[in-house]
């Protein structure tokens, strides 16, 4: 969560001189969407952050409608983030925009100078056929010593697309390519890209908006989808076969990657989804916050999402129960509302299994395997206040068995399942009374594990 006020998108997340950066969209006034600054924290282990003085805010001529999302690197030393300025041009703040991308520079990761000559890329340096409107989100990498920016666009006409730029110094920029566009049922802008070098592998992450749901998938009103190729930095293009969803749940949006000084490839989003209800703007001073950082792997042409290994120095009361036979309702002697479980279902059986979290009086968060269908659908329509609804994610049993990591955390659930081979992220806001857990099988089934830590706090 931010300190005060309201996040979006992480921004800027990078290892830098020993130390996690992450910045975000922030509105440090109220907690709603307003000019954009950048919110800034560091981490030595990404679970426990501390805020440092927010790191750009809308005071210049090029961004004074805000500072919107973008991205950092680090260049002869120095942190350089580049950023998207938002400039409202007439009467109409939602159709008459424009916005240009710009840098700004730290030598100790905490005060940032805007750069002189911003911005550094702007509107005439669109491509015939791309929207003069959305022009955002910068996000850069390095390939054999030149510099690659990746940007969010659309068509016009109701497709998303991706721009590329080159540069050899962070200033001056040229067209490289576009190297993604919607086939048409992909959304009719798309926002936040990041592009990515995984074993061997490039890979083209990005926030489709409006993308219309194919059967249980991409449900929600705004995406997140991946795309595995090859990068030709040469010609500017980008080949690809097919698409893949992010997250299966209700609330992740506008991913953002870094690599760290593990080599590790870690994701961090926004655990939340434009237009919707969000009950903490009312009564509190906050609004938005992030997911678990996850680490990325590649594995036989799809990603897998994991919880990080820093997570389990977090774990405290081993609660462990196994080889149970399990046949209705079994509330587990366990309670709390911010804690890890990990859970191995074996199937036999039973029809449907799963878990009941955030349990009182006539609330629950459900997390049901249906044997029938190959499908874990997480309900939260007993949850509490705020949005409810159902998302459904297919997954295969490996001999029988279902494993499922599971992270709540007051309002949130992150559900890793079949070691990240899905991932599902929901918001809950259950009432601080709701604390049980159980479990249930419709037909009988064996919890083969079931393992819970409390996460210090
Ligand atoms: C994505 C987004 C970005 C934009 C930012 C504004 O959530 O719409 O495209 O830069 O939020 O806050």
């Amino acid at each position: 969560m931010g300190e005060f006020g309201w996040m979006n998108d992480p921004n800027g997340f990078i290892h830098y001189q020993g130390q996690y950066h992450l910045f975000y969209q922030h509105y440090p006034y109220q907690p709603a969407w307003g000019p954009m600054h950048w919110g800034h924290a560091v981490s030595d282990d990404l679970m426990t952050w501390s805020y440092l003085p927010i790191a750009l805010a809308p005071d210049q001529p090029y961004d004074r409608d805000g500072c919107f999302s973008g991205s950092a690197i680090e260049h002869e030393g120095n942190l350089y983030l580049m950023y998207t300025g938002h400039l409202i041009q007439g009467p109409d703040k939602d159709r008459d925009y424009s916005q240009n991308q710009n840098l700004a520079v730290s030598k100790d990761g905490i005060d940032f100078q805007k750069y002189a000559d911003n911005p550094v890329l702007g509107p005439e340096q669109i491509p015939a056929g791309a929207s003069l409107k959305d022009f955002r989100d910068p996000k850069l990498f390095v390939r054999d010593g030149i510099y690659y920016m990746v940007l969010g666009s659309n068509d016009g006409e109701g497709k998303g697309i991706i721009l590329m730029y080159r540069s050899d110094n962070l200033a001056s920029w040229t067209f490289a390519g576009e190297i993604a566009r919607s086939d048409g049922e992909m959304g009719d802008n798309w926002e936040c890209p990041d592009l990515f070098e995984l074993d061997g592998y490039d890979v083209l992450m990005f926030s489709p908006q409006r993308m219309p749901a194919q059967g249980d998938d991409y449900n929600n009103l705004h995406s997140t989808a991946y795309m595995i190729g090859q990068l030709d930095t040469v010609q500017g293009k980008f080949g690809y076969d097919s698409y893949h969803q992010v997250d299966f749940g209700f609330d992740y949006y506008a991913p953002q990657t870094t690599l760290d000084d593990k080599g590790r490839r870690i994701v961090i989003a926004w655990m939340e989804t434009w237009e919707t209800e969000i009950p903490t703007q009312l009564g509190h001073y906050w609004a938005g916050a992030m997911t678990l950082p996850r680490e990325i792997i590649m594995d036989r042409g799809a990603l897998r999402f994991q919880p990080l290994e820093e997570t389990k120095a977090y774990r405290r009361n081993e609660f462990a129960l196994s080889d149970i036979s399990l046949e209705g309702e079994l509330s587990i002697g366990a309670t709390g509302n911010c804690y890890e479980l990990e859970v191995v279902f074996r199937a036999d059986e039973a029809q449907s299994f799963g878990l009941n979290l955030r349990v009182g009086e006539g609330e629950r968060t459900t997390l049901r395997y249906c044997a029938a269908s190959e499908k874990l659908i997480f309900n939260r329509e007993l949850s509490g206040i705020g949005p409810g609804g159902e998302r459904r994610a297919s997954i295969k049993l490996h001999d029988g068995l279902l494993k499922l990591r599971i992270f709540v955390d007051l309002s949130s659930i992150e559900i890793f399942a079949q070691d990240g081979e899905k991932v599902m992220t929901g918001r809950i806001y259950p009432s601080e009374h709701s604390l049980g857990i159980s479990a249930f099988a419709q037909g009988r089934c064996d919890v083969v594990s079931f393992k819970k830590w409390d996460i210090q706090v």
